[in-house]
């Protein structure tokens, strides 16, 4: 399936992953990450980036709001936005958020922004090909 949003959905999860980064706890990269995902039913939920003093274990603004989403019933995404304060590229998911965007479709899309809001978009599956799945062979 694929999930169309319009110009007014994309500058509000823009804005909305804006406007989290602020929240960003990263005491140790000082790189404040924001993430805000576009749910099937049209609500939008937030992430940002959380470090710890076990560098390991910080969690990526992506996986934070897909996580949030989960847990707040939502499953099914038609858009992510991405934002940080990199004024001369796109904030680009790292892998391990990729394999967790394809668990929840190839075919949705990742808007990568700048401060100023324009952006690059990818479908999830055309950021991660050759992605690993379980796939029921005995099905
Ligand atoms: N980070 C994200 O939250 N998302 C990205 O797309 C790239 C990296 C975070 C992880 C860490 O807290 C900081 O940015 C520096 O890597």
């Amino acid at each position: 399936m694929n999930y169309l949003e319009n110009t007014e959905d994309i500058q509000k999860i823009i804005k909305a992953s804006q406007e989290v980064k602020e929240r960003a706890y990263c005491p140790y990269s000082k790189f404040k990450v924001g993430a805000a995902l576009l749910c099937e039913d049209g609500t939008i939920i937030t992430g940002c980036n959380v470090e710890n003093a076990s560098y390991g274990l910080s969690l990526c603004a992506e996986r934070n709001v897909m996580t949030k989403a989960v847990s707040e019933g939502h499953q099914r995404f038609r858009a992510i936005a991405v934002s940080s304060d990199l004024q001369k590229s796109f904030i680009v998911p790292c892998g391990a958020c990729r394999q967790t965007m394809v668990e929840f479709g190839t075919d949705w899309n990742v808007y990568m922004t700048k401060p100023d809001a324009t952006y690059k978009v990818m479908k999830t599956g055309q950021l991660l090909p050759l992605h690993f799945e379980l796939d029921n062979e005995n099905e």
